[in-house]
């Protein structure tokens, strides 16, 4: 887990927190949901010890032509990216966000691969995302 970031674990499964930890910061999901991914002087692109943004860690962000990634953070309720569980292990496998209105299909989001995990890796990279600061989408965009 990023310095700087701060779980609440408050009802949270502390086991699959820890799991879902490992997966999420070993498979890619800060190079594209964290914008920009490092802190200024800490980025390991430049040869500088990285230091993850932990300011806006995981609140999407980053543009990708007309696609920007999503904030992954829990909304006002406490769900990542507005999913429930169900819905979240859905969207991986399928790539549909069942929230959008014109049902499409995520681009650039690697669900393709990320779908193939376990339902077990999924529900903690769930679990880890819900125990997040709770952060507004990211102000300051960009590619
Ligand atoms: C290569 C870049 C990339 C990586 C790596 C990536 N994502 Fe994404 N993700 C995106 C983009 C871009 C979108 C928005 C796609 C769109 O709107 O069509 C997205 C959307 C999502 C959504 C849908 C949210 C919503 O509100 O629709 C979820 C959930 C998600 N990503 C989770 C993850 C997780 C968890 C990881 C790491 C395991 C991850 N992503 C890694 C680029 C990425």
């Amino acid at each position: 887990m990023p310095a700087g970031v701060f779980l609440n674990l408050h009802g949270k499964d502390r086991e699959l927190v820890g799991l879902g930890s490992y997966i999420v910061n070993t498979t890619g999901c800060n190079d594209c949901h964290t914008y920009p991914s490092y802190m200024k002087g800490g980025d390991p692109f430049l040869g500088q010890a990285e230091v993850i943004n932990f300011a806006q860690y995981m609140t999407g962000g980053r543009q990708f032509g007309p696609f920007t990634s999503a904030n992954l953070t829990p909304d006002g309720t406490g769900k990542p990216a507005g999913l429930t569980l169900k819905e979240f292990i859905k969207t991986l496998h399928t790539g549909h966000n069942p929230h959008d209105p014109k049902g499409q299909i995520l681009q650039v989001m690697p669900w393709p691969v990320f779908g193939k995990k376990t339902d077990r890796d999924l529900a903690a990279i769930y679990e880890y995302l819900r125990a997040l600061p709770s952060l507004p989408n990211n102000p300051s965009p960009g590619p």
